[in-house]
């Protein structure tokens, strides 16, 4: 696949970063009109006292607003299993399509069984208003993006790029944090360094933007690289690491982590691009499946 890179168009980049969850939201705007896009939105939960809140999002409506925006893409990277998305509010309050990766039908798939959704439970996409292939590509106004399948972390990661930026989601940490964990349900270590390798493929001057930091070894947090930086000093994944000891360290790193917190009520909320599911009597409601995950 050879992709359509435009190094020559440079998005503005805002960042939001979500304390509790550690997650990058991105305003991306065309330098050229007052579109943009919104990229991996974050949906405040209290999951102890089963509580929503919209502070992240209102952050994301204001800042549109006070701009003058107008908001043409909400992507999702993938089904985030870390944090909810707070696609369909933004949607609501800004228009905009919702974006993400075909492939998230495999993951509808495995979830919709896990969660025991019954047939009401669409595993088709059609939550969703777009689902990219691999090299679809997009305008944000007069700026053209494209979308890279970058399975791995889950089946259905997609890194999106935007002129010279490219949203990498999950697919890779700051240098001096590597990568993201594979051991998920169709998560693969050696799928995840193949789709790794695609993205160091770009040019080493294209802007590389996370979706998550944890601020390792007591560093201020960073979301912004380079793919030239990530090549050279990835600590999983840079110069001289080859793809069997990305698997092994992988493999052996991801069998000592915890789930995250809030994996039961993300998967539940982002499978459904973001609608909080409800019971029989139209009340939002989430379950629990007991050993089942
Ligand atoms: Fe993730």
């Amino acid at each position: 696949m050879t992709y359509p890179v435009d190094l020559s168009r440079k998005p503005e980049v805002s960042p939001h970063f979500d304390e509790a969850t550690n997650t990058i939201t991105y305003i991306v705007k065309d330098p050229n009109s007052d579109h943009c896009a919104i990229v991996d939105s974050v949906l405040d939960i209290d999951y102890a006292a089963g509580r929503i809140t919209y502070d992240a999002a209102d952050a994301l409506i204001a800042e549109i607003k006070e701009r003058g925006l107008i908001l043409d893409w909400i992507i999702e990277t993938h089904v985030h299993a870390d944090h909810l998305s707070a696609a369909p509010y933004l949607q609501e309050k800004l228009g905009g399509k919702i974006g993400v990766g075909e492939k998230i039908m495999v993951v509808q798939e495995t979830f919709g069984k896990v969660f025991n959704e019954g047939t009401e439970f669409q595993r088709d996409g059609s939550q969703f208003d777009t689902l990219f292939k691999d090299g679809d590509t997009y305008m944000i106004g007069t700026m053209p993006a494209f979308a890279m399948f970058t399975p791995g972390h889950t089946p259905a990661c997609m890194v999106h790029v935007i002129g010279d930026a490219a949203f990498v989601g999950d697919t890779l940490f700051m240098p001096d944090g590597g990568s993201a964990r594979a051991d998920f349900p169709g998560g693969d270590a050696g799928v995840l360094y193949d789709s790794i390798q695609k993205v160091l493929s770009l040019p080493d001057e294209m802007r590389l933007f996370m979706c998550h930091d944890y601020g390792p070894n007591g560093r201020d947090i960073q979301w912004e690289t380079t793919v030239g930086d990530e090549k050279k000093h990835n600590i999983h994944v840079g110069e001289g690491k080859t793809r069997e000891d990305f698997i092994k360290f992988r493999t052996e790193r991801d069998a000592t982590l915890g789930m995250p917190k809030l994996i039961i009520p993300s998967l539940q909320v982002n499978m459904r691009a973001g609608e909080v599911p409800t019971d029989h009597d139209g009340n939002p409601m989430l379950k629990v499946p007991i050993n089942a995950i």
